[in-house]
């Protein structure tokens, strides 16, 4: 199962991502990429309010993962400065996966090799002749990832 669609704007991204907000469980993992400021840390955003989360989500690419309550606890990753998979483990991060919240990381490419879990992937690409204007492409790996991206697309009519 595949849903690819368009947002005009930030504004798009941010409440399309906020939508996903009551479908998600303990245990999902949203694995994004796209080139620099594809909209990635914005998508993290809309995903931080759909899960009831008032703290302002920022970029983590320095601290490498930030952490926030909502109606679920919200592991937000970015993987940017990491090699692969192994030094996910190295740090640790592994631990806060598949539990009792949600993780979203971003520039997940690096860590998909090895990846120990389902998952979410959410593909973002720009568009040349139009700078504010984004292609997300969402796929699912594992039986309870593709159920959880099937119910949002049912229920809130996502690219359909
Ligand atoms: N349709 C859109 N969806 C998301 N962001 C958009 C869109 N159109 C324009 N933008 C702008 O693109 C930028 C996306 O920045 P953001 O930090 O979310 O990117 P990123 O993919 O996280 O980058 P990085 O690789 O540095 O982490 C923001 O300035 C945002 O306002
Ligand atoms: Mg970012």
């Amino acid at each position: 199962m595949k849903i690819t669609l368009t947002t005009k704007n930030d504004r798009e991204t941010l409440s399309l991502a906020k939508s996903l907000g009551p479908y998600l469980e303990p245990g999902i993992q949203l694995l994004l990429d796209g080139d620099l400021a594809a909209g990635k840390t914005v998508f993290a955003k809309g995903v931080g309010a759909g899960l009831g989360i008032e703290e302002n989500i920022k970029s983590p690419s320095y601290t490498l993962l930030c952490i926030y309550e909502g109606r679920l606890p919200f592991y937000h990753f970015d993987t940017y400065h990491l090699n692969g998979i192994d030094d996910f483990y190295d740090l640790g991060f592994d631990e806060y996966l598949d539990g009792d919240g949600v993780a979203l990381i971003e520039w997940a490419s690096v860590v998909r090799d090895g990846f120990p879990y389902g998952f979410i992937a959410v593909a973002m690409e720009k568009f040349p002749e139009d700078e504010n204007r984004r292609r997300l492409t969402f796929t699912a790996v594992g039986a309870e990832h593709q159920r959880v991206l099937k119910e949002w697309q049912e229920h809130e009519h996502i690219g359909l």
